[in-house]
């Protein structure tokens, strides 16, 4: 299973694994992994699972759609590689994909 690398406003760093095709947001969630609160579950509604994507990884991910872009205009200390975690599916590309979460929130 593809592994995904959570750091926290702390800098501490926890690895998960995540089954192929569930979000980013449904790993953090599942595993307890704190900073990303998904108050919508998944709906592109509330910003709350707001992570910054490694640079390296960025290249890798599908862009933005505008229900996205304009979701994250809600978030706090969004970034040029912000993305909301719930609209990032895992697969085996992305295995390793490290993310981090803004101190915020
Ligand atoms: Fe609400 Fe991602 S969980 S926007």
């Amino acid at each position: 299973m593809p592994k995904i690398l959570f750091t926290d406003s702390t800098g501490t760093t926890r690895e998960v694994e995540a089954k192929k095709g569930m979000s980013i947001m449904e790993a953090a969630v599942q595993n307890m992994v704190p900073e990303i609160d998904a108050d919508c579950g998944g709906a592109c509604a509330c910003a709350t699972c707001h992570v910054y994507v490694a640079e390296s990884w960025l290249g890798k991910l599908k862009p933005k759609d505008d229900m996205e872009d304009s979701m994250l205009d809600f978030a706090e200390d969004v970034q040029d590689n912000s993305r909301l975690s719930c609209q990032i599916l895992v697969n085996d590309d992305l295995d390793g994909i490290e993310v981090s979460t803004p101190e915020a929130q």
